[in-house]
């Protein structure tokens, strides 16, 4: 159909305007229109393929047992394989090795099916290049070279011989990752998200429109997922500005889940960062070193008090040959599945006190963070008091306003925000000056800090 058509250009731009040359669109467009017709017909598989489907279509076709003791069953729907997208894709473009004269007749043995299904992981680079590229370095492939296996590869996901367009994920629950992430995905369904995808359709996030669906990498490593939200949700930081003080510096120190699940619990998660770049430290495979530092230091193995967490640190910068590792802060939910649970905007947090107060829940439960070779989190215990401690100070970024007992002449200052915002309007400028002032101190001190 392709042929005929540029051969119909063909023929117009050279003997346009020429008795020959009607002809010869006349004969195009009769051409055009059986090979449209030809291309309504109901696919059909190639002769090589019919000949593997005249015993893998057939009921005499049994199941093969592995040496694991599950039952393969080896039976091919021909109808389903011409309905999905691989219906022009021949069975030995993916089983170089089946057109063998013994195949069939002499048994191979298979050890499992998880590794004949691992088997195929380079099947799918020669037509799906960028994918398998994605693919590579995300969580799931990491965990698959490390041996996991529950971690999926392209055929946990896609089934070469039914696959749909991707693009038909109705119902939800087809959704791949539903699979092994279940109470995520049943989380997911009944939150606003998942209950604006049934209602209205693909406007609203399925899992890898937060997390991608290739490139996917854990969770609490980076900003993307942040960024995802704002992505879909452009017009978010004018519209929080209205109410939130400094709502750019807000996303950063509070991840949107933190407001937008309101009955989650809360913490403080402190991400060790390089001291330059501000980058996520992520630790090398094969090299355990937060685990055993974290253990050498965690004398009482309650969590790091304030000295634990200083020798750590020094510990841990002594041993790198990078930058100095710093603390940067961040308003975390303390269980992922309820980043799953976000309701609509008349139910987020918007009382300031809940963390701007002495003694805010959210600040009596701190943790100490580094990505592991996967980007998989691995966490330390800290007491709280470490937040108010000269430590932090020293090696916290962006991330002074934490609780009350922290910086007291922050809070104060915030009530006279918070009252000069709702009652007299004079009030709130000039407690906004003051507090300007003591901001700018702060600023000060921390970029000083921060260049020695
Ligand atoms: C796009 C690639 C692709 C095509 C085309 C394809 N297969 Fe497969 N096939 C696979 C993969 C990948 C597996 C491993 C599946 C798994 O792990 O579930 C597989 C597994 C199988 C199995 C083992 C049973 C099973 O379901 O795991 C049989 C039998 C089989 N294929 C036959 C065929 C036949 C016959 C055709 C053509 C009519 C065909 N395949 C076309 C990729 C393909
Ligand atoms: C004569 C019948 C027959 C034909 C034709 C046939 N197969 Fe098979 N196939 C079998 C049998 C029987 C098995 C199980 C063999 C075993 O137990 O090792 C099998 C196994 C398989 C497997 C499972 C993996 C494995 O190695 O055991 C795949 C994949 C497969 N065939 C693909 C194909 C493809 C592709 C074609 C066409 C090129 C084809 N078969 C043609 C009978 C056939
Ligand atoms: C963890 C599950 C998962 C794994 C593993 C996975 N995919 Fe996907 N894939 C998806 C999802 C979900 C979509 C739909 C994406 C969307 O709607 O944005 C998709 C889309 C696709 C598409 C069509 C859209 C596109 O981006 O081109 C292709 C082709 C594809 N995957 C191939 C692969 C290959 C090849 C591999 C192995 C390297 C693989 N997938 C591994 C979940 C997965
Ligand atoms: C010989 C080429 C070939 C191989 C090998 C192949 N595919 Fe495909 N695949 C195609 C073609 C052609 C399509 C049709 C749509 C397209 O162009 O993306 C397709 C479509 C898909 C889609 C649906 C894309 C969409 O847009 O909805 C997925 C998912 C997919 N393939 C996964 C796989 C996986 C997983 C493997 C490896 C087990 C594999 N493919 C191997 C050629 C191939
Ligand atoms: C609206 C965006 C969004 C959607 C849609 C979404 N997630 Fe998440 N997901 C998140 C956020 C935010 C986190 C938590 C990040 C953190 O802990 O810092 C998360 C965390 C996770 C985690 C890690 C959980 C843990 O215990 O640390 C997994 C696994 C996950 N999601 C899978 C899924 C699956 C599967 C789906 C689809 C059913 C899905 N997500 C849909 C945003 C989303
Ligand atoms: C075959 C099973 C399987 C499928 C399918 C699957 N995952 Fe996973 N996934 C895992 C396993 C196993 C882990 C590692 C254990 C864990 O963290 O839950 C993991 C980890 C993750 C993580 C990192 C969790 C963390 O600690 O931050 C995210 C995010 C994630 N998956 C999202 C997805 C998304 C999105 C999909 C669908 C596109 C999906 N997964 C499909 C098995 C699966
Ligand atoms: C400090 C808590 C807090 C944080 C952090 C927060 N939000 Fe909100 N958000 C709210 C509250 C409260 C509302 C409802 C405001 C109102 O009364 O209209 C809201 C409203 C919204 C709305 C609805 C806007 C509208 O009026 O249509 C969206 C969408 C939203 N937030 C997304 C986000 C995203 C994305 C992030 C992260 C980048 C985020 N929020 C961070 C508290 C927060
Ligand atoms: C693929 C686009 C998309 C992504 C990504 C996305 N959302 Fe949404 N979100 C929607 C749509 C569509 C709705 C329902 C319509 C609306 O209220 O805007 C919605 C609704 C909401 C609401 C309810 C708003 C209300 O009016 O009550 C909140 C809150 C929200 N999203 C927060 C988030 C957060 C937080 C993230 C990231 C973790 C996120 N969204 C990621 C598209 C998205
Ligand atoms: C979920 C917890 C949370 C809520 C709710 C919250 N804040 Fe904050 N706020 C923070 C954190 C954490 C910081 C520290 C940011 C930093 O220093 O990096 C902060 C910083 C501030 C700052 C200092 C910003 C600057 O410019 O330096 C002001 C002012 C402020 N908040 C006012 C408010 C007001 C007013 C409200 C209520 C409308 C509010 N906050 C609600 C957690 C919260």
């Amino acid at each position: 159909m392709k042929n005929v058509l540029k051969t119909s250009k063909w023929t117009l731009s050279s003997v346009k305007n020429s008795l020959m040359g009607l002809i010869l669109i006349c004969l195009a467009f009769a051409f055009m229109g059986s090979a449209a017709h030809a291309a309504e017909a109901a696919p059909e598989l190639g002769s090589e393929d019919k000949a593997c489907q005249k015993c893998h279509d057939s009921e005499d076709i049994k199941p093969k047992v592995t040496e694991a003791g599950e039952s393969l069953s080896l039976r091919i729907s021909t109808p389903e394989l011409l309905a999905s997208m691989h219906n022009e894709t021949s069975c030995t473009d993916c089983h170089e090795d089946a057109d063998g004269k013994d195949h069939g007749k002499v048994s191979v043995p298979m050890k499992s099916k998880r590794d004949y299904r691992l088997s195929f992981q380079d099947a799918c680079t020669t037509c799906h290049k960028k994918n398998v590229a994605d693919f590579k370095d995300s969580v799931h492939a990491i965990l698959v070279k490390e041996g996991s296996d529950k971690a999926p590869t392209c055929s946990d996901c896609h089934n070469s011989h039914t696959v749909r367009s991707v693009k038909l994920v109705e119902p939800i629950a087809n959704v791949p990752c539903a699979n092994c992430h279940k109470d995520i995905f049943k989380a997911y369904s009944g939150d606003v998200h998942g209950l604006e995808r049934v209602a209205k359709g693909k406007s609203a996030p399925l899992c890898a429109d937060c997390h991608k669906s290739h490139a996917i990498q854990a969770a609490t490593l980076g900003d993307g997922i942040r960024d995802a939200c704002l992505n879909c949700h452009k017009d978010a930081a004018v519209k929080h500005e209205v109410w939130l003080p400094n709502s750019k510096l807000h996303f950063q120190a509070i991840e949107c889940q933190v407001c937008h699940a309101p009955n989650a619990q809360r913490r403080v998660n402190l991400r060790m960062v390089d001291g330059v770049g501000g980058k996520q430290l992520v630790e090398k495979k094969g090299v355990p070193q937060f685990d055993r530092l974290r253990k050498a230091a965690d004398g009482t193995a309650q969590g790091f008090d304030e000295s634990e967490m200083r020798s750590f640190l020094k510990a841990f910068n002594l041993e790198s040959t990078g930058n100095k590792a710093i603390l940067s802060g961040r308003l975390e939910l303390r269980s992922g599945l309820e980043a799953h649970q976000l309701s609509t905007k008349d139910k987020a947090l918007k009382d300031c006190k809940v963390c701007h107060e002495n003694g805010a829940v959210p600040f009596q439960s701190v943790v100490l963070t580094m990505a592991g070779p996967d980007g998989r989190a691995l966490r330390q215990g800290v007491e709280k008091e470490v937040l108010t401690s000269v430590t932090s100070l020293g090696s916290l970024r962006g991330f002074y306003a934490i609780g009350s007992t922290r910086i007291k002449l922050l809070d104060y200052l915030l009530v006279l925000v918070i009252l000069g915002v709702l009652v007299v309007p004079i009030a709130h400028l000039s407690a906004h000056r003051l507090f300007k002032a003591k901001r700018d101190k702060l600023l000060a001190e921390r970029t000083s800090s921060s260049t020695k």
